[in-house]
């Protein structure tokens, strides 16, 4: 089976690439900088120069391929790149897939993208989910709220460089992803007919909002938090503010992504489903709290070797001059 994965430079799609191969998969990607993407030709992947905003690029890397996964995005905050990529770019890997008569497309979408038809990125992936549904291609949708590793960014960087972090008190709790685990399901989805033509949201069982992430973090690192607090309501009026000129649409459609996490479903239930159609136990999945504590880790002890070096410096210094 050969999969052409695009995206596969990603957070998520690097990861999906490696469970490819670890499983035995010949695999093409298409990238953008064959330079910046050699690390993927190193584990065994193919690589092939497409752009998804220049159409004629990409048809090529359709010859011989068995199974599509999609795992690229365009930063939501790039409202003029992002139609281009979320929408008229997938628009013609859904077309060339019906052309070689794919044996699956598996689609990366965001959770409860259809209750939000006024966030640009939240209507376009509803509007490819809905045109898979319509289609005769056998697809695979997987939903994330999001993944451990964004949130490194958001808490954990801030705390240790002893930054602002800016939260809501009343965001719902959200359960999060690791991207090994959610590579490790779509890669599963493969050999699982029953995947078939479904909808999985994917999360791991534990479920977190923004002050137990500050909590756990303050707790692995020994360092308070400088927390700020922001009203929903002041969120609202700066995006209605935000979303009148053409320069602020950026700024508008972050603000309606921190609004999508604030509401929230509970989608356990949702997940539970998934856990149960994979057949895998939830103890399988990795926890929020081990992923942080090993970055926690990690990072304190490379501080404590940096603060060594310098104070070893600092004496060499001192002697030298004695
Ligand atoms: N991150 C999250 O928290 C989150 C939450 C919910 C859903 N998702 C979904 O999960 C999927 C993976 O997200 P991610 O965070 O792993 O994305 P990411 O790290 O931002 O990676 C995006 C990928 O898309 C590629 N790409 C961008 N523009 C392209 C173009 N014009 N032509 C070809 N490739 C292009 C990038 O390639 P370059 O290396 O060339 O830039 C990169 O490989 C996406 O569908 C995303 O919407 C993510």
């Amino acid at each position: 089976m050969t999969l052409l994965i695009i995206g596969g430079t990603g957070l998520l799609g690097r990861q999906i690439v490696r469970k490819a191969l670890e499983n035995g998969f010949e695999v093409r990607c298409i990238v953008r900088n064959k330079n910046a993407a050699n690390f993927l030709k190193e584990w065994g992947a193919e690589l092939v120069y497409g752009d998804l905003t220049l159409p004629e690029t990409l048809p090529l890397s359709f010859q011989g391929i068995t199974a599509v996964i999609d795992a690229s995005t365009r930063n939501a905050t790039d409202s003029i790149e992002l139609i281009k990529v979320d929408w008229y770019g997938k628009l013609i890997l859904l077309e060339l897939s019906n052309s070689i008569n794919v044996q699956r497309f598996i689609f990366l979408s965001i959770l409860n993208c259809e209750h939000y038809p006024d966030i640009p990125l939240m209507r376009m992936k509803y509007g490819i989910e809905k045109l898979l549904k319509d289609s005769t291609i056998p697809f695979t949708i997987f939903k994330y709220a999001g993944f451990f590793q964004t949130l490194i960014n958001e808490y954990a960087v801030p705390i240790l460089d002893q930054k602002p972090i800016r939260i809501m008190l009343d965001v719902k709790r959200i359960c999060y992803v690791d991207t090994q685990d959610a590579a490790f399901l779509c890669i599963k989805s493969l050999s699982l007919k029953k995947t078939v033509n479904k909808i999985f949201c994917t999360g791991s069982a534990q479920s977190w909002n923004p002050n137990e992430i500050i909590k756990l973090c303050e707790k692995l690192s020994g360092q308070k938090a400088n927390i700020k607090i922001v009203s929903k309501v002041f969120l609202k009026i700066l995006r209605g503010i935000t979303g009148l000129f053409e320069w602020s649409l950026n700024i508008s459609d972050r603000l309606a992504f921190v609004e999508v996490l604030s509401n929230s479903k509970n989608f356990i239930p949702a997940i539970e489903y998934t856990y149960k159609i994979f057949n895998i136990n939830p103890k399988e999945l990795l926890e929020l709290d081990f992923y942080f504590r090993e970055y926690f880790e990690i990072m304190l002890t490379m501080l404590d070797v940096v603060d060594n070096i310098s104070i070893d410096k600092n004496r060499n210094a001192k002697t030298s001059i004695i």
